[in-house]
């Protein structure tokens, strides 16, 4: 029995020297902690003793160079109107400030010293690194850092400010910071929407010239372009630059950052460019519509010609009130010009149709006038019958008139058949005035004299004037058939549109 006892007791020695070493070894742990962070402490205290934050590491010695990277977060909107975007970015500035370096073996105590000793030693503390608060920021000097394009920005400060401060061994400091910015972008928008823009970030020091401080870009300074989207561009390029900018108060050091951003079309196509070509072809409709219905024709053409102007207005409120002309300008002035042109074809058939024929009723009336005053007068003797019979002349006219057009002649069949009857002539029936009227040639001839005979006291070169109008109207074609115009204008129209068409595209698109 007793050698189970002993095993146990053996056992439970061990087991009790195990945990004792144990908790030994956490204790000593913790104090060696606790006396690191001490350390920390004691260390920041004794870095910022004396600081001077008012002068630049390096004061009165060579310029400061501050190098920068970039980190893209978000492109969140380019606006036209105000010719800017907002773009959320990671801002990081890199210096070295001597005065912040920190003896790295004081800090880490011996037990960091044995494990990383060598490396340490040769890197002057470099490797050593402590994130602190972005308070700190405000203990210390920081670049004055603006941007020069920056409409309004700010710094994010949920849940705290979006800042950090790190600090190496040899008092190399990195101070990021994450904030969204507006940023001027003046657009070139004669191509708008065919267009590509080019944006810039503009770095530089507020205060620091040349002089001072030298800003820089590190070997990687941007990231995050790959990944940011941007719903009406694509980001197609993106470079780097630094210059010199001299203004009034000295030398700048300038860091540049340029995007290249090309406009998707495939918006402006479906909200702009097919309803208009759609409207367009929509115009077109009216050559297909008798000329006769009036009312379809001539709401079909205003209908067009205002939803031209609606697609235009949509447009337009996008944009700046710029001068130039813009590519989708142009655009909606050709389709606006061919919807008032389908509309202006409609007034032409209209005219040729019924204007004509007003002119020469009107016409015939007159030299029927003529010929009854001129009856009357020579039969006065006869007495009386002047009037009536020019009153019957009218009558006649208007009836052959209603006889050609073929829309009087439907509605009013009764009619038709007093003309057919007139056709077949029984021309003892009527006034002398009616046959005058129909022997039409010689009549006009009279009546040329007549007139002229008037005229005799005027200039002569109002005569050579009448007759070069005379002359050019016989040389333009006499439309017979209104039709004709239909027919043509059914091939000019689309063919033209499709070269327009084909002329924008190509040179706005190969542009
Ligand atoms: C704290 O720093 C002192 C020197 O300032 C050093 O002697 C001591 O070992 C350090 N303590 C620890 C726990 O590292
Ligand atoms: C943008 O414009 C600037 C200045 O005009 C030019 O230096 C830069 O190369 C352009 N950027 C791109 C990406 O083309």
């Amino acid at each position: 029995m007793s050698r189970p006892t002993m095993w146990q007791f053996v056992v439970f020695c061990c087991l009790t020297s195990v945990q004792i070493n144990n908790a030994l070894r956490s204790v000593h742990q913790k104090s060696m902690a606790a006396g690191r962070l001490e350390n920390v402490t004691q260390t920041i205290s004794r870095i910022l003793e004396g600081y001077d934050i008012r002068l630049r590491p390096n004061f009165g010695g060579e310029p400061l160079h501050v190098g920068m990277d970039l980190t893209i977060a978000s492109f969140d909107a380019i606006s036209e109107v105000n010719m800017d975007y907002t773009i959320t970015m990671y801002l990081n500035q890199y210096w070295k400030d001597e005065r912040l370096a920190f003896n790295a073996f004081a800090l880490w105590g011996d037990n960091q010293r044995e494990q990383t000793g060598e490396l340490m030693m040769e890197d002057d503390g470099a490797n050593d690194v402590i994130t602190l608060s972005g308070d700190f920021a405000e203990k210390i000097w920081v670049p004055d850092t603006f941007f020069a394009n920056d409409k309004n920005s700010f710094l994010h400060d949920v849940t705290e400010r979006n800042k950090l401060v790190r600090l190496a061994g040899d008092g190399a400091v990195t101070y990021g910071m994450r904030f969204t910015t507006t940023l001027a972008c003046m657009m070139d928008l004669h191509y708008y929407p065919l267009d590509s823009q080019n944006c810039t970030v503009e770095i530089e020091s507020y205060g620091y010239t040349v002089s001072d401080v030298v800003m820089y870009w590190r070997s990687t300074p941007i990231r995050g372009v790959e990944e940011a989207e941007l719903p009406q561009f694509t980001i197609i390029g993106y470079e780097t630059n630094d210059r010199k900018e001299k203004l009034a108060t000295g030398i700048y050091q300038r860091l540049s950052l340029s995007f290249k951003l090309q406009r998707n079309i495939g918006y402006f196509v479906f909200q702009t460019y097919l309803p208009s070509i759609l409207i367009v072809m929509l115009s077109w409709v009216s050559f297909w519509i008798n000329h006769e219905a009036t009312s379809a024709r001539v709401a079909l053409g205003i209908t067009t010609v205002l939803t031209m102007t609606t697609i235009s207005t949509g447009v337009r409120s996008s944009l700046p009130r710029i001068s130039y002309v813009k590519a989708i300008d142009i655009y909606l002035v050709m389709c606006f010009v061919f919807v008032f042109a389908a509309l202006l074809e409609y007034a032409a058939v209209n005219y040729t149709y019924w204007g004509a024929r007003a002119k020469k009723k009107c016409k015939k009336n007159k030299e029927a006038e003529r010929k009854v005053f001129g009856k009357s007068e020579k039969s006065s003797t006869g007495g009386g019958s002047g009037g009536g019979g020019g009153g019957s002349s009218d009558d006649i006219i208007e009836l052959q008139d209603i006889r050609m057009s073929p829309i009087a002649s439907l509605r009013n069949r009764h009619y038709s058949n007093t003309i057919t009857t007139t056709d077949s002539v029984d021309a003892a029936k009527f006034p002398p005035s009616f046959r005058i009227a129909r022997s039409y040639g010689s009549s006009t001839r009279s009546g040329l004299r007549y007139r002229s005979a008037r005229g005799q006291g005027r200039p002569k070169m109002l005569h050579a004037i009448k007759r070069g109008a005379s002359v050019i109207k016989a040389s333009i074609p006499k439309i017979k058939d209104v039709n004709v115009i239909d027919k043509y204008s059914r091939v000019i129209f689309p063919v033209s549109f499709a070269a327009f068409n084909a002329g924008y595209w190509i040179f706005y698109v190969l542009e």
